[in-house]
């Protein structure tokens, strides 16, 4: 905690390890994600304390908002670590993708350290760093590339991200940020053969991100052991993620993508596969958006 003078006294900060011996709060507990690895991670052995905004009639989840202190603190108690689900998967106007995906991040580390959890696995994305290519060597994209979100959306996990490394930085929390692909059941799209992570995969990811070794703060790409991805998985590895499926099962269904011809009937140039596919040419912060003052 910082001391009265400002500085960091990581010193002061109460620890509990994940273990599952105590319950992980799960934000955002009703929402896609939320719904395929909460049963996974039950079954890995994790007791589960879930919150939602808007829990859907489920009556596991806790209707809380994570901007709410007091009723997030209320919801870790007895917690030994914290997934942060919650937030807009989506591209969105700035001030609602700050508020929801920045602002609701900064409200769950600060619950953390008050309650002295340790670990916070959070839901980053591919889209922080969605204009980076493939490069024609073939090499994976690393974990250390700089930051090139291609939303507000993928700025608001840029500084996720960030929170995550200050958050560990000054009060020794240790923070996974995970840059979760495309999970879904499976892939629909030729680019989703790269950045599937499937929901069993995803629940291994998760649990080997309260489990494994974390010093400070990680970065890891969530996906499947993609055939055809070309994101490195080392940091992921290193905390114990063993992926096991892979999207070519599902390659065959996937139609072939048809590629626009210009006027003239020339077949333009390919673009480059980018991380964050159409998301780098979507209207900045939603289609409703104007440039216009
Ligand atoms: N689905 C994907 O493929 C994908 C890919 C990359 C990253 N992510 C990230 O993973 C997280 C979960 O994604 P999802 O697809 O399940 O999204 P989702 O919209 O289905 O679920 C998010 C849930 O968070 C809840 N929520 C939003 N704001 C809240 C608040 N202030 N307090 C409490 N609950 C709140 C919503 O009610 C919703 O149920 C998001 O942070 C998203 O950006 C998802």
């Amino acid at each position: 905690m910082p001391s009265s003078d400002g500085t960091t006294n990581v010193a002061t900060v109460t620890t509990l390890a994940a273990s599952s011996q105590s319950p992980v709060l799960i934000t955002g507990a009703a929402g896609t994600i939320g719904r395929m690895v909460r049963p996974r991670l039950a079954s890995l052995g994790w007791e589960l304390h879930s919150l939602d905004r808007e829990p859907d009639g489920d009556p596991d989840i806790s209707s809380i908002d994570v901007l709410d202190g007091a009723a997030l603190d209320a919801a870790t108690v007895g917690c030994g670590a914290v997934i942060h689900l919650a937030g807009i998967p989506h591209e969105a106007p700035l001030p609602q993708i700050l508020e929801a995906n920045v602002q609701g991040t900064q409200a769950v580390l600060d619950a953390a350290l008050r309650r002295g959890i340790q670990r916070v696995v959070l839901a980053s994305s591919c889209h922080a760093v969605g204009f980076w290519e493939r490069t024609a060597g073939g090499s994976d994209l690393g974990v250390d590339v700089r930051p090139r979100p291609d939303t507000f959306y993928g700025v608001a996990k840029v500084a996720l991200e960030a929170l995550g490394q200050l958050y560990s930085d000054r009060f020794g929390l240790e923070v996974v940020s995970l840059r979760i692909g495309a999970c879904k059941d499976k892939p629909a799209n030729r680019r989703e053969l790269s950045t599937w992570l499937s929901p069993g995969d995803a629940a291994r990811l998760m649990d080997a991100s309260l489990r494994g070794p974390v010093r400070g703060h990680v970065i890891a790409y969530g996906v499947s052991a993609n055939t055809r991805g070309w994101w490195d998985l080392s940091t992921a590895r290193a905390m114990g993620y063993q992926p096991q499926d892979d999207s070519e099962a599902f390659a065959e269904e996937i139609p072939p993508e048809t590629s626009r011809r210009s006027r003239t009937g020339e077949q333009p140039p390919p673009a480059p596969e980018r991380v964050g596919g159409p998301f780098t040419s979507l209207p900045l912060g939603g289609l409703t958006r104007s440039f216009q003052n």
